[in-house]
C-alpha cells in the first residue's frame, strides 16, 4: 500500500456535549496546500445535531457516513494540519474501536483520496490497555478434543500412531468419508502431518468402520486398542464427527506431545447436546469473499457445528445474485464516494462491492452439506432494506415523507412497504429463486428492528391499515409477515426469523423458528407463545461484541462486554421451564462485521469465543470446564 498522504487522528472526551465529543485532526503530508476540499469518515459514533460541530461546516450524514468541509478559506500547509470538533452524538464512545473506522478527501477537481485513520484514542482519562483473555488452562485428561465428547473413558497411549489408515474390508462409503476427512484436514493445517492414509501405513493403525443403527444419526462411538480403532455409527454425519474426532486427537498428540495424547485403550461414546448447533454470518456490511466462506465452513465442520445462517442482505448491501433483478448486486452492493450507497463501516475512496453469483451459490451450500451443514439463507425485511431500495426504488412510496422515520442504525426509510403489491411479486421471485438454490427447511427472513413509526407517513400504508382495520407500525409488519410466510409455506419452506417477528401479532407459530437475540428471557416468551427457538443473546453470542471494558480493546458495545470466559459457561437454556425446553432448538454464534474491517480483526473477535460456543452446543452442562478448554483451544483453526 503506497504511504498515504492524508492522516486522520481523532480523540473522544467524555466532557463537552451530548455524549462527549470527537476531536479530529486532518493532517496534510503532500507536497500541495490542501484546500477547496471535504473531509468524509465512517463512525459508528454518529453526530446526531448538525450544528454541533465547531471549525467546521457540515455537509451530510447517512448512516455513518459523515462529511464534513473546512472553514471557508482554510489552507492546510504541507505538514500542517486542521482540527474540528463534533460534539452531539448519538453514544457514548467506550473503546478504541469506536472513532473513524475510515476516511477520504475530496479534493477540488472531484477526485477521492484515502485518509489513514487512527485508533481513536481517550482524551481526560487513563486508556486501560487490553487485558489477557484466555489462561493457559488445565487438563484433567490429555486429550486434544474439541468440543470435548459427552462420555470419554479412555487411557493416554506413550506414542501415537503415523497414521489411521481403514481396516481390511471397509465399505466404499468410509473409504471415501476417509478420503473427504483427510482433504478437511489438509484444507484447514496445510502444513501438519496428515492423520488419515486410504493405504495401511507402517507404524499406523487400522481403524474400523461400525454400522449400530442404534445409535442417533450425529452420534458416533469409538473404542480404541493397541492393534485397532473401531468407529461406529449409524448416519453419515456421526461417521464425519467421529473422524474429527480422531484428526483432533492425533494432530494435538503430534503438535504438542507433551500435553496432549492419543488413546491406546478405552471408549469415546459422543453425541450432541443441541441438534441446532448455528454461526451466522453477515456478509452485507463487509463481503466475505468466496473462499472465505468455505474456509469458514470448514471451520465450522471441524467444532461441529452444523448450521451456516447467511445473512445475505442488509441496509449496506445485498449479496446474492437474484436472475430476475440484477439491480441487486450492482446499484445494490457497491458503497463509494460517488456511488448512490455512500461509503460506510471502514470504506474510503475506493468503491467496494462483491456478492455472490449463483454458481458461487451452488458451491458453498454443495461444500457445507459434505460437510453435514446446513445452509440457512437469509434475505433481511421489511427492515433494513435500504441497499434493496437504492436497487429497486420503485419499491417505494413516492407520497412518503423522506427521512419520516430511521432505523437504530441510522437509515432514513428503509423498510419495504408492506402496502406496495409489488413488494410481494419482488419477494416472491426472489423465494423462488432461493427455492432453487438452498434446500433448507428454513428461509431466514429477518424481521428484526423496522423503528417505531415506519410507514406511518406513507399514505399508502394507511390506506392498507385502514381497509385491514390495524394500526400501527407492528400491527402492519405482522399483516406483511403472514404473506411472507404463506409464500414460504407454498414453496414448501418454514419461516425462520429474529425474534421481533412476534411482534404486533406476530405469525402462525407453526412450522416457525425465532431466534432470541435481544436479551435471553426473550427466548422464553417466544417459546410460551409457542414458537420453536434458537438462543442467539447479543450478551454471549454475539461474536462482534468487545470482550474487556477496557478502552484498548476493539469491538462493539451495545450489548455489553462479553468475555470469552462468559461466552463459555453462558448457559442459554438457563431459565427455560421444563415444559417449554423442548421448544429450545439450540444455539447459535452470530458474526456481525460491522467493525469487521480485516481478517485479523475477524480472527481477534471470532477466536476464541466460535468454539466456546460449539462447546456449549455440544458438550452437556456437566462435561463443561473452562480450563480444560483454554488448553486446548489455541489447536484451533482461524480465518
Ligand atoms: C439483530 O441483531 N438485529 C438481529
Amino acid at each position: 500500500m503506497q504511504p498515504s498522504s492524508y492522516h486522520l487522528e481523532n480523540t473522544w472526551s467524555p466532557e463537552g456535549g451530548k455524549h462527549g465529543r470527537l476531536t479530529l485532526t486532518l493532517f496534510n503530508f503532500s507536497d500541495a496546500p490542501l484546500e477547496n476540499f471535504r473531509l468524509a469518515y465512517t463512525t459508528l459514533t454518529r453526530l446526531v445535531d448538525p450544528q454541533a460541530c465547531d471549525n467546521a461546516v457540515f455537509v451530510r450524514r447517512n448512516a455513518n457516513f459523515h462529511e464534513f468541509a473546512p472553514p471557508a478559506g482554510l489552507s492546510i500547509a504541507p505538514g500542517g494540519s486542521w482540527t474540528f470538533t463534533v460534539s452531539a452524538l448519538h453514544r457514548i464512545a467506550r473503546h478504541c474501536t469506536d472513532g473513524a473506522k475510515s476516511a477520504y478527501v475530496t479534493l477540488e477537481d472531484g477526485t477521492h483520496v484515502t485518509v489513514f485513520t487512527s485508533d481513536l484514542l481517550l482524551a481526560d482519562r487513563v486508556s486501560e490497555p487490553p487485558p489477557v483473555l484466555l489462561p493457559g488452562g488445565r487438563l484433567e485428561l490429555p486429550y486434544a478434543i474439541q468440543p470435548w465428547p459427552a462420555e470419554i473413558d479412555a487411557k493416554p497411549g506413550e506414542d501415537f500412531p503415523v497414521a489411521l489408515y481403514p481396516a481390511e474390508g471397509s465399505d466404499a462409503a468410509s473409504i471415501k468419508a476417509l478420503a473427504a476427512a483427510q482433504a478437511l484436514f489438509r484444507r484447514l493445517f496445510p502444513s501438519n502431518h496428515i492423520p488419515f492414509s486410504l493405504i495401511a501405513a507402517p507404524q499406523g493403525r487400522a481403524l474400523r468402520f461400525v454400522e449400530r443403527p442404534a445409535l442417533a444419526r450425529e452420534a458416533y462411538e469409538l473404542s480404541f486398542s493397541g492393534d485397532e480403532i473401531v468407529l461406529a455409527f449409524s448416519a453419515e454425519a456421526g461417521r464425519l464427527y467421529g473422524l474429527t474426532t480422531l484428526a483432533q486427537l492425533l494432530d494435538g498428540a503430534r503438535r504438542e506431545p507433551g500435553k496432549f495424547r492419543f488413546p491406546v485403550s478405552g471408549v469415546i461414546a459422543d453425541r450432541p447436546r443441541y441438534g441446532w448447533r448455528g454461526c451466522h454470518l453477515d456478509v452485507s456490511r463487509q463481503f466475505t469473499p468466496k473462499d472465505d466462506v468455505l474456509r469458514l465452513l470448514d471451520i465450522l465442520a471441524w467444532l461441529k457445528l452444523n448450521i451456516f445462517h447467511w445473512h445475505l442482505t442488509d441496509d449496506e448491501a445485498w449479496r446474492l445474485e437474484i436472475r430476475a433483478y440484477s439491480q441487486l448486486t450492482t446499484t445494490g452492493v457497491l458503497r463509494g464516494p460517488d456511488e448512490p450507497l455512500l461509503p460506510q463501516l471502514g470504506n474510503a475512496a475506493e468503491p467496494v462491492g462483491g456478492f455472490y453469483s449463483q454458481d458461487d451459490v451452488r458451491e458453498i451450500v454443495a461444500h457445507a452439506m459434505a460437510l453435514g451443514i446446513e445452509v440457512i439463507p437469509e434475505i433481511d425485511v421489511p427492515g433494513h432494506s435500504t441497499a434493496t431500495l437504492v436497487a429497486l426504488p420503485d419499491l417505494t412510496d413516492g407520497q412518503e415523507a423522506p427521512d419520516s422515520y430511521h432505523s437504530v442504525q441510522g437509515f432514513p426509510n428503509n423498510a419495504l412497504n408492506p402496502a406496495i403489491e409489488l413488494t410481494y411479486e419482488f419477494l416472491a421471485k426472489v423465494f423462488d429463486e432461493m427455492v432453487e438454490l438452498f434446500p433448507s427447511e428454513y428461509i431466514h427472513i429477518g424481521g428484526d428492528e423496522v423503528a417505531n413509526g415506519s410507514w406511518l407517513a406513507s399514505p399508502l400504508a394507511r390506506k392498507l391499515m385502514e381497509q385491514e382495520g390495524i394500526s400501527g407500525t407492528f400491527a402492519l409488519q405482522s399483516y406483511f409477515l403472514k404473506r411472507i410466510k404463506a409464500m414460504l409455506t407454498a414453496r414448501g419452506r418454514k419461516l425462520a426469523g429474529w425474534n421481533e417477528v412476534a411482534h404486533g401479532g406476530g405469525v402462525d407459530p407453526e412450522g416457525t423458528l425465532l431466534m432470541a437475540w435481544e436479551k435471553p428471557e426473550v427466548g422464553i416468551d417466544l417459546a410460551r407463545e409457542g414458537y420453536e427457538v434458537v438462543m442467539t443473546p447479543g450478551q454471549a453470542y454475539y461474536l462482534d461484541m468487545v470482550q474487556a471494558d477496557a478502552w484498548q480493546e476493539p469491538g462493539a458495545s451495545w450489548a455489553g462486554t462479553v468475555p470469552p470466559a462468559h461466552t463459555y459457561a453462558y448457559e442459554a437454556e438457563g431459565d427455560f421451564p421444563d415444559e417449554l425446553k423442548h421448544l429450545m432448538k439450540g444455539v447459535q454464534a452470530c458474526i456481525w462485521q460491522e467493525n469487521f474491517i480485516s481478517r485479523d480483526y475477524f480472527n481477534r473477535l471470532v477466536f476464541p469465543r466460535l468454539p466456546a460456543i460449539a462447546e456449549a452446543a455440544w458438550t452437556p452442562k456437566a462435561q463443561k470446564d473452562w480450563l480444560r478448554f483454554a488448553a486446548i483451544v489455541p489447536l484451533n483453526p482461524k480465518l
